[in-house]
C-alpha cells in the first residue's frame, strides 16, 4: 500500500450544518483551520459551497476542499464545476456523488484533470447496497479516492472496499463516523472510557474519530457540526497514538456494535 495520500486526519463534513449561512460558515472554517484541519468536504447537494469557498478566501492555500459532481445531467454537471472553480480556483478532489452517471462524468473529468483545474477524481456513495458497484468504479483504475460510511455499527466497507483500495493504493474517506449522529445519542459514561484515556481520548466523538483513523486503509475522517466549539474536539482525533486491537474492540462494544 501506498503512505496515506491525505491522511491520517480529521477534516470537515459540511452537509446540514451551515449550509448558506456564510457567518456560521466563517466561523465554523475558522475554528478548523486554527485546529490545524485543512480538508473540508462539500458538495452541490449540501448547498454550502459558496459560503464555504467565502470563508476560506483568505486561507485557501491552507486548505484541501472535496466537492463532487450530483447530478446526471452533462451540462448542469459542467455547471456545477464553473461555480466551483469560481468558489474555490481549483478542486483538490473532484468526487461523483453517489455514483451518479459515473461512467458518462469520468471522461470529461479526467479531461479536466489533464487541465490541471481538478487534482485528484473520487467516487462516494452512503448505501452498502451500492458497495458492489463503487469496487467497479475503483476497478476502472481511474480514481484516486474512495468516500464511505464507517464506524463500529457500519463495517461492510471492511468486507471488499477497504482491501480493494489499499490494494489500488485509492484514499479512504470516511462519511458518517458518528453515525449521522446516531452514536452519540447514548454516549458511554465517563468510567467506561477510562481505559483509552492513557491515549489520551476524552470524549465519546474522540474515541469514535480515533477508532475509524486507528485503521490504517483509513486516510480522511470528516465529522460534521454546525458548532464551532465541537471542531476542535474532533480535529484531536487526529493526532497518534492510535488504538490498538483491544482498543477498538472496546470501543465497538461501547457502541453496542
Ligand atoms: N453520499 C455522500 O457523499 C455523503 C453522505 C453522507 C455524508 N457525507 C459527508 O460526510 C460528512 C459527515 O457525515 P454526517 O454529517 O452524515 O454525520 P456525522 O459526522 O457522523 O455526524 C454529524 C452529527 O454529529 C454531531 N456532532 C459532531 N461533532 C460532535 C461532537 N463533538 N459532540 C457532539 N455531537 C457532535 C452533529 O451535531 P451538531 O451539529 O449539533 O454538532 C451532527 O448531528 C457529511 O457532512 C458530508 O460531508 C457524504
Amino acid at each position: 500500500m501506498e503512505e496515506r495520500r491525505l491522511g491520517p486526519v480529521v477534516g470537515l463534513g459540511t452537509w446540514n450544518t451551515f449550509r448558506g449561512d456564510a457567518a456560521l460558515a466563517g466561523e465554523i472554517v475558522q475554528a478548523a483551520l486554527g485546529s490545524g484541519g485543512r480538508c473540508f468536504d462539500t458538495s452541490p447537494m449540501y448547498g454550502s459551497e459558496q459560503a464555504l469557498g467565502s470563508a476560506l478566501e483568505a486561507r485557501r492555500t491552507d486548505a484541501t476542499v472535496l466537492t463532487k459532481i450530483w447530478t446526471p445531467s452533462p451540462d448542469e454537471a459542467r455547471g456545477q464545476l464553473v461555480d466551483q472553480l469560481a468558489w474555490f480556483g481549483t478542486i483538490e478532489v473532484e468526487q461523483i456523488h453517489n455514483l451518479i452517471a459515473w461512467e458518462q462524468h469520468l471522461p470529461w473529468l479526467e479531461a479536466e484533470r489533464e487541465a490541471g483545474r481538478i487534482e485528484l477524481l473520487g467516487v462516494t456513495h452512503y448505501s452498502p447496497s451500492a458497495f458492489g458497484e463503487l469496487a467497479r468504479a475503483l476497478r476502472s483504475g481511474r480514481f484516486q479516492t474512495l468516500q464511505i460510511p464507517l464506524n463500529p455499527r457500519e463495517r461492510a466497507a471492511e468486507r471488499e472496499l477497504l482491501p480493494l483500495a489499499a490494494e489500488l493504493g485509492v484514499a479512504v474517506i470516511v462519511m458518517e463516523p458518528f453515525g449521522s449522529g446516531s452514536l452519540l445519542r447514548r454516549p458511554p459514561r465517563p468510567e467506561q472510557l477510562a481505559p483509552l484515556r492513557e491515549l489520551g481520548i476524552e470524549t465519546w466523538p474522540h474515541a469514535l474519530l480515533k477508532w475509524a483513523l486507528s485503521d490504517p486503509r483509513v486516510d480522511l475522517v470528516i465529522p460534521a457540526t454546525s458548532k464551532p466549539e465541537r471542531v476542535a474536539e474532533n480535529a484531536a482525533a487526529g493526532e497518534p497514538p492510535w488504538l490498538g486491537p483491544d482498543e477498538r474492540a472496546l470501543v465497538e462494544r461501547l457502541a453496542g456494535a
